[in-house]
């Protein structure tokens, strides 16, 4: 999709938000639409007279109306892959520099959990390509980062290829040259650096999704292999806190779950020869 054509603030999409967070996505078009914890029912005709911020009773639920935004889209997503969630993306997006005008690959695609959090950052000037190479799971993905598009200002032209990553490194440089990041989550990932290292210009940078120490360790001695410097290997700890009965304030009671370890390396000009 050359994504811009599809953004639009002017979209029909809105949220419906129980105090509590959770969002039930809604377009706003007339036809009946069956939608997962509020029922059935025709969006023109349940929401005629109401406004962006008004509270609206369906069935049992007393819901506002809100702007529908990445948030509302993640909680919403269709799921298949298990996806990358906004504690990683955020820290990856961020140290990698990925912003307005960047031009990133990602694969595998999965879910588009990733991709969905590189979309809302990266504005209508940036290039955003995404690997699959299973069909069943490029549909889930592109169902939900179509729907994204649909309710985005900015929303970034977006290629997906559905094709294995070992032979992407030619499609992905003839969409948009040299890549300023590259993002890595498939089981395997030091089979791939070599090939997509090659589309990264001097000075951008890769990282790997690594769940298991092995593969940490793995696409570690790789990209230093192939010449690439080690930025960052870790992983990012998240504790929530909650509100203590008797008063107070204290870290929840849930366990701290780890997703995966990080490993972002940047690409470095060739020693001079004498
Ligand atoms: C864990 S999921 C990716 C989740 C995704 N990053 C997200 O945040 O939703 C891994 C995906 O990589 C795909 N995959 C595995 N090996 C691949 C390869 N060599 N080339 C392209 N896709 C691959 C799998 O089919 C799977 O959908």
């Amino acid at each position: 999709m050359a994504g811009s054509e599809a953004s639009s603030k002017d979209s029909n999409w809105m949220a419906l938000r129980e105090d509590d967070g959770r969002a039930y996505l809604v377009n706003n078009v007339p036809g009946e639409v069956k939608i997962k914890g509020l029922g059935r029912f025709d969006p023109s005709v349940l929401l005629e007279g109401y406004s962006l911020g008004d509270r609206i009773t369906v069935g049992q639920k007393s819901l506002t109306i809100v702007e529908a935004a990445l948030p509302e889209a993640r909680r919403n997503m269709n799921r298949r892959a298990q996806t990358i969630g906004i504690k990683d993306s955020g820290f990856l997006i961020s140290w990698m520099g990925i912003g307005t005008g960047s031009r990133v690959l990602e694969g595998g695609h999965g879910s588009a959990g990733l991709a969905m959090n590189l979309a809302n950052v990266m504005g209508s000037k940036g290039y955003l390509i995404s690997v699959e190479n299973r069909p069943e799971h490029a549909e889930v993905g592109r169902s939900n980062m179509e729907r994204l598009a649909e309710f985005s200002t900015d929303f970034p032209s977006w290629n997906l290829l559905e094709m294995d990553l070992q032979n992407a490194a030619s499609e992905v440089t003839g969409i948009c040259g040299e890549l300023d990041a590259a993002i890595i989550d498939i089981a395997e990932p030091w089979t791939v650096v070599s090939e997509i290292s090659q589309t990264l210009r001097i000075g951008g940078r890769i990282a790997c999704y690594c769940p298991t120490t092995a593969q940490l360790e793995k696409s570690w001695n790789k990209v230093e292999e192939d010449g690439l410097v080690v930025e960052f290997a870790g992983e990012i700890i998240e504790r929530r806190w909650s509100k203590a009965g008797k008063g107070g304030v204290r870290p929840g009671n849930q366990p701290m779950g780890h997703t995966a370890f990080l490993l972002i390396a940047a690409k470095i000009a060739n020693l001079e020869e004498d």
